[in-house]
């Protein structure tokens, strides 16, 4: 689920507007055969397909464990998951569906209290074609007039919950990966013309052209100078369920490429994918703090900056502690993020969180402190800001 989340945080417009000479000339090079952006598109209210949990009690089931084999045997996951099929048969989902968008889903998991993870697509935009309802002994998910750009996995798990704290049960899984097939579609819709994957030497880069059609063929493109670029399974590999995988991103691998799929005598062409690359070392947030001022006179306003430098991916959260806290004193925080372009594909994402006291009073003069966080950890800084 974080990584879902990210991709549809990553979405924010935030970039969009230093691309514009990229989306000008990629909206040129458009073929008549692209992709097309996804239909049903709506305002994305963010929450709002998400499972909430029921305030039941459960008693917290603690698993078996066997003392013989136990470390020669893998554990036993048996899937949880059935669909429904038509006049209420049901079976087994295999590893991968291929339906005709257009048609219902039905998927459901045993278990009293289950969680469910599905397309990014349908947690962005709030979508009334999905249900999920949780009965006593299953969980329901139902999408209606299914479409190309639902193409993905649909999860389930069972949850072990103590009190109000739960977490995935291991043992009761379940999982398909459903091509929705629509024609015209052999890729899944995107929402943009064009998307930039970010290249880290730390990590896998995915270019994630994936297409609608099981027995499709895909080959990855580069722009300029035009040639394909080869994914043979050493340094990039095609995976139906993510798209191209750099294994090992390096400078070279920067360019705009794109994706080609042939299937039953057609063949459609990607949305471009810019790729930059990105040298900053991964870790906690670099950080520094500034005030306006640091000697205030009573009456005046003051601001003070917590300032994050980092890789454009990596979302950055701020607290701040201040001293009139206790206090309950009103003051405007603003949290702020924007991408530089540096040049020769260098991109670093500035995030900035701006504390503003009006009228200074005594109770306002001490320490300002600022915590940045990321994924890897956290950073403070303080400065003060004293009466004159
Ligand atoms: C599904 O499609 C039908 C026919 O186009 C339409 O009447 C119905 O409102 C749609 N349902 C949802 C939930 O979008
Ligand atoms: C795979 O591609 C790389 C370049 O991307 C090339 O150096 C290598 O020889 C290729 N391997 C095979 C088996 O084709």
């Amino acid at each position: 689920m974080p990584g879902l989340l990210f991709s549809i945080l990553r979405k924010k417009t935030g970039w969009v507007w230093w691309l514009m000479p990229i989306i000008l000339a990629l909206w040129e090079a458009e073929a008549v055969t692209g992709q097309h952006p996804p239909k049903n598109k709506r305002p994305k209210e963010p929450g709002e397909n998400r499972i909430k949990p029921t305030n039941k009690k459960v008693k917290p089931k603690i698993p078996k464990i066997k003392d013989r084999d136990s470390t020669y045997s893998t554990p036993k996951t048996q899937s949880i998951m059935m669909q429904v099929l038509d006049k209420g048969r049901f079976q087994k989902p295999a590893a991968t569906l291929s339906l005709l968008a257009g048609q219902t889903v039905e998927l459901r998991c045993k278990g009293s209290k289950i969680g469910w993870s599905y397309p990014a697509y349908l947690d962005t935009f709030k979508d009334s074609r999905l249900s999920v309802k949780q009965n006593e002994r299953y969980s329901q998910l139902t999408l209606v007039n299914s479409t190309s750009a639902d193409t993905g996995e649909f999860s389930c798990w069972g949850q072990l919950c103590s009190g109000y704290i739960c977490r995935k049960d291991e043992a009761k899984t379940g999982s398909t990966y459903i091509f929705f097939t629509e024609k015209g579609e052999l890729f899944v819709p995107s929402s943009s013309y064009f998307d930039v994957v970010y290249l880290n030497p730390d990590r896998q880069a995915v270019v994630p052209c994936r297409v609608t059609v099981l027995s499709a063929k895909v080959t990855l493109h580069r722009e300029f100078p035009a040639k394909e670029i080869p994914a043979n399974g050493t340094d990039i590999v095609y995976d139906m369920k993510r798209g191209f995988v750099y294994l090992q991103p390096h400078s070279e691998h920067q360019g705009v490429v794109y994706c080609r799929a042939e299937a039953g005598g057609r063949s459609q062409i990607s949305i471009k994918y810019q790729l930059l690359y990105v040298a900053v070392p991964s870790g906690p947030p670099s950080t520094t703090i500034l005030a306006s001022s640091n000697k205030v006179r009573s009456g005046d306003d003051v601001s003070v900056l917590c300032t994050v430098l980092g890789e454009p991916d990596v979302e950055v959260e701020f607290r701040w502690i201040f001293p009139g806290q206790k206090d309950e004193r009103p003051v405007t925080i603003q949290d702020t993020w924007r991408l530089i372009h540096r040049g020769l594909g260098h991109t670093t994402r500035i995030s900035q969180s701006v504390i503003t006291v009006e009228d200074f009073e005594t109770i306002d003069a001490g320490y300002y402190i600022c915590t940045a966080q990321n994924l890897q950890g956290q950073t403070t800084v303080a400065t003060t800001v004293e009466f004159s």
